[in-house]
């Protein structure tokens, strides 16, 4: 029988592991909180462990800047986007020298395990420093869903809720004006946001990353719809396609050397235009897909993706990335998964644009 209450037994191995770390690296997204406050809860309120909380990201690892959290500082947290403990794009490996500047901060916190909630930048990281004998428990979270070894990553259930509102309300503008209207989403090499979003919102046309498209196709599909009367089309583009043959699109590279993606909407949608004789307008939904309150949904993948996380580094099992398969919370090998990049699955994909005309 299922046991309840606060009261609940101690887990029945011996807690190998007092003091864990954690942080929360590269861009934010909805849930982060929600995980944060599941780990303290079962890794301080049940486990008896202390939490470390690192500011910042690597950032904060590799300058030894630390706040505790007991389980009163994770209060009220579901519902709060972004991450209380600060994030940042800075990589041990990129700016500093590897395991070799976070070794201090370990050892002067004496962290026997460091949790580290990230997107694949953060957590190949991970990956690296598990390599080179730092304890490390991974838990993945990207908008752009695009981890391999998990169904789903904390923060794109919420991305692919904003972006569909978005895509309908553009929608009723659309067939108001007689417009083609594009919808640049989120979604760096793989097209997860703009397949789910596209596909709940309806949309005409679908670009992702991974598949070329042919722009004389998505016209046809507008000019197809025009003359059975539907005289406007919403097409739903992923920031990281290729941009249309003989344009180009700049992508400057932030403090990081990251790129910072966005503006292929606007080429494709002034190509629509000449192709179709429609007006096409641009919309490039860019970071409210990342912001504001996590769903229910978020908030309990978060929430057990905490808990599960808290249990490795307890038990002393780390190198371990917490991963949702089949709808259970189970782990998988870090280092192994964190190299495979997770494109949209071909019946996915499929089943969106069986509805395009
Ligand atoms: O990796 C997640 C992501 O949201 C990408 O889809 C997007 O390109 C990127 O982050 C933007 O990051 P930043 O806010 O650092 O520019």
């Amino acid at each position: 029988m299922r046991a309840w209450g606060v009261g609940l037994p101690r887990p029945p191995y011996d807690a190998a592991v007092s003091r864990i770390g954690i942080l929360t690296g590269g861009g934010d997204c909805p849930g982060l909180n929600a995980a944060i406050r599941g780990f303290v809860a079962r890794a301080h309120g049940r486990h008896g462990a202390e939490v470390a909380g690192i500011l910042d990201g690597w950032d904060g690892l590799m300058e030894g800047r630390v706040r505790t959290l007991d389980r009163d500082a994770v209060r009220g947290l579901l519902q709060r986007g972004g991450t209380i403990l600060g994030t940042s794009r800075r990589d041990p490996y990129v700016h500093g020298e590897g395991a070799g500047s976070v070794a201090e901060t370990v050892a002067r916190e004496g962290l026997d395990a460091l949790v580290v909630i990230g997107g694949d930048g953060t957590l190949r990281t991970a990956a690296r420093l598990v390599e080179e004998g730092v304890p490390v428990v991974g838990i993945p979270k990207s908008i752009d869903n695009d981890i391999a070894g998990t169904d789903v990553t904390i923060g794109f259930d919420t991305a692919v809720q904003i972006a569909t509102e978005a895509i309908d309300r553009i929608t009723t503008t659309a067939e108001s004006h007689d417009r083609v209207m594009v919808v640049e989403v989120m979604g760096r090499t793989q097209g997860w946001i703009a397949t789910h979003a596209g596909m709940a919102a309806g949309a005409d046309a679908i670009l992702v990353p991974e598949t070329p498209y042919d722009l004389a196709q998505v016209a046809a599909v507008v000019r197809g719809r025009a003359s059975r009367g539907h005289r406007y089309s919403v097409v739903v583009v992923a920031e990281g396609v290729a941009p249309p043959a003989g344009a180009s699109v700049v992508a400057p590279v932030d403090a990081f050397g990251f790129e910072r993606l966005g503006g292929v909407a606007a080429v494709v949608a002034a190509r629509l235009e000449e192709l179709t004789g429609f007006e096409a307008r641009v919309t490039v939904l860019g970071h409210v897909q990342r912001g504001g309150v996590p769903t229910a949904r978020d908030r309990v993948l978060a929430t057990r993706f905490g808990i599960h996380a808290a249990d490795l580094a307890v038990e002393g099992r780390t190198g371990r990335m917490v991963a949702l398969r089949a709808d259970v919370v189970t782990d998988v090998s870090l280092t192994e998964w964190v190299s495979t990049p997770r494109a949209i699955p071909d019946d996915q994909y499929d089943a969106a644009r069986a509805c395009f005309d």
